[in-house]
């Protein structure tokens, strides 16, 4: 596997671009001073905060995920203005299961949040990233897609249609000079666990980016964070469903 360690400047595109976690993976990149950084999300106000305060230059554009119909647009728009190196794909949302079980229609939204806005921007990218014959896409799944749990389980549908979705994209891509880096956290306490009580083996959004940045280096396809949760979920996926079903959260 080719690493990927940009010595010139280049372009990111952060999609979701107020993610604590993806603020801290542009951080820990470390990439060379005058990349340019493409903060593409909602909240073009909290972004331009954020942005300041990287080493990088940064513009903010909007985005929102689930308006599938203009991703198209915005991805050659983008692209118009130069190759991009490192897309991130970090948009989502976690609404507790009770709310989505009275509102379907908020399910609706998190499945495309967490799921579709991803598979239409990224398949927007993907011809161009192809024709540049190199680029690397971060795709921010998360232990939820190896197993649903009823305490959560529309989220850990999306994610594991997501995870899916990279695994093949990866193999897709294999030999074009394009890579994906599919990303799996466990609990990361901060901005979208704000008030939960931390699980076992909880994470932190710095310490997923700088394992992310390390996987970026290494050229690795798949990184847990922490390292051990690999492991922990090759076990956890033999727990007959009867005991799994039982657990709360
Ligand atoms: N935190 C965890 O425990 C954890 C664990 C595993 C995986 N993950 C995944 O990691 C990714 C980043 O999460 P995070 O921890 O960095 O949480 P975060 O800080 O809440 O970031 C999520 C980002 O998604 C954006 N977003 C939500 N709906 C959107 C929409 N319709 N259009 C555009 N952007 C939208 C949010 O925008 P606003 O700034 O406008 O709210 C926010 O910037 C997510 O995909 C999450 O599912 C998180």
């Amino acid at each position: 596997m080719t690493p990927v360690r940009p010595r010139t400047p280049g372009r990111i595109l952060l999609l979701g671009g107020g993610s604590e976690i993806g603020q801290e993976i542009l951080r820990a990149l470390d990439a060379p001073a005058g990349s340019e950084v493409i903060l593409a999300g909602r909240d073009e106000q909290r972004m331009a905060e954020l942005g300041s305060e990287l080493p990088y230059t940064v513009r903010t554009v909007p985005y929102d995920a689930t308006a599938l119909d203009t991703h198209q647009r915005l991805i050659d728009e983008l692209f118009a203005a130069g190759p991009i190196d490192l897309v991130i794909s970090a948009a989502g949302v976690l609404t507790p299961q009770a709310e989505l079980d009275t509102d379907p229609r908020a399910a609706g939204t998190l499945i495309d949040t967490n799921l579709t806005g991803h598979v239409t921007a990224l398949l927007a990218a993907v011809p161009h990233l192809r024709a540049q014959r190199r680029g690397l896409i971060v795709v921010l799944s998360s232990v939820a897609a190896v197993r649903p749990r009823r305490a959560n389980f529309v989220y850990g549908a999306a994610k594991a249609g997501l995870d899916a979705f990279a695994r093949g994209l990866a193999d897709a891509l294999h030999g074009s000079g394009v890579r994906v880096l599919l990303v799996r956290p466990g609990f990361v306490i901060g901005r979208m666990t704000a008030g939960m009580p931390p699980a076992p083996a909880a994470t932190t959004p710095a310490a997923v980016g700088a394992a992310v940045a390390d996987a970026v280096r290494s050229g690795a396809p798949v990184v847990w964070v922490p390292r051990k949760l690999g492991l922990l979920w090759l076990g956890l996926r033999l727990v007959p469903r009867p005991l799994w079903r039982k657990l709360r959260r």
